[in-house]
């Protein structure tokens, strides 16, 4: 891995925090096996992760048959950081993980889309504010000087897993080859219940209003705050310094942005996704 800053190192032209995985490891990845029962779930970061990871974790705890583990972190870890744990390999199944990774780093073994992966877009204006935060709490990721500068480094892809503009587009032009559903972050804020039957609907799992009711009670922001297996306060506090449930709103990029700044998110979205169809909610 090429270190580029004190807290970012560049593989197969991604960015990953400094210390966390190894080139080795990840090219182990390509011949990493995948079962049918796997459950991948993809997200550039700060776009809903621990989020979706509770609903699938309570979706399959109630569905049975779920491995215990003490945390959310632990029962669904990402792939890319292996972090002492054991081989993933001797896990059983159903394997649930999270990654940010591109298609070209994952497992090639998802394309013969048997495995499911659930991918979850998020506002890039509210996505910027959370990562602009997220940054000062993390011990791992370099404190932005100013949330200006923050912007800049942004737009131009020098954070870790890089631009969200590539994130968005290779994962959307891929998806023919995977078996994934697509979901925003967005629309779940709106209607948490029908985000969660179509995750239930799409993993082949078939509970009960009354399951799916309790799955949406565990996964609203109220209740995850408070949920120690979930938030990730778990975390000793001289790697996060704040919280990963921070505000969990649609538009908070209003109280920083100026105009020009969300000016240019649109610009740029345009001329790098325009012809995506993409649908956003900014507010
Ligand atoms: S990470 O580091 O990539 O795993 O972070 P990630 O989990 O993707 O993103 C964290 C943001 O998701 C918000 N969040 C939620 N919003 C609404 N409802 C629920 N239940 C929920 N859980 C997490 C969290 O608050 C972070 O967003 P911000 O805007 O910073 O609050």
């Amino acid at each position: 891995m090429e270190q580029i800053t004190e807290y970012l190192c560049r593989y197969k032209n991604y960015n990953f925090a400094v210390g966390y995985t190894t080139a080795e490891y990840i090219d182990s990845l390509q011949s990493f096996e995948i079962r049918d029962s796997d459950i991948f779930l993809v997200t550039y970061p700060k776009s809903g992760t621990i989020w979706t990871q509770q609903i699938i974790i309570s979706i399959c705890e109630l569905d049975g048959g779920l491995n215990e583990y003490p945390n959310n972190l632990e029962q669904m870890p990402w792939l890319e950081y292996r972090e002492g744990r054991e081989e993933y390999s001797l896990r059983p199944s159903p394997r649930l993980f999270a990654s940010h990774l591109t298609p070209a780093l994952l497992p090639p073994g998802l394309k013969d889309k048997k495995a499911k992966i659930i991918y979850v877009m998020r506002n890039p204006k509210d996505n910027i504010m959370s990562y602009y935060h997220f940054s000062h709490a993390m011990s791992d990721l370099e404190s932005p000087k100013s949330f200006d500068l923050f912007f800049e480094q942004y737009l131009a892809g020098n954070v870790g897993a890089s631009s969200w503009f590539d994130h968005i587009r290779v994962w959307h032009s891929n998806k023919d080859q995977y078996n994934i559903l697509f979901l925003t972050y967005e629309d779940m804020l709106l209607d948490l219940r029908t985000a969660v039957t179509k995750i239930c609907s799409f993993l082949g799992k078939n509970l009960s209003e009354a399951s799916i009711q309790q799955v949406v009670e565990k996964s609203t922001f109220k209740t995850m705050k408070k949920d120690s297996k979930a938030n990730y306060k778990f975390l000793p506090e001289e790697k996060l310094n704040g919280d990963f449930m921070r505000k969990g709103q649609i538009g908070d990029w209003k109280n920083t942005f100026t105009d020009a700044q969300s000016e240019r998110v649109d610009q740029i979205l345009q001329e790098r996704l325009g012809d995506m169809s993409l649908k956003f909610i900014w507010e």
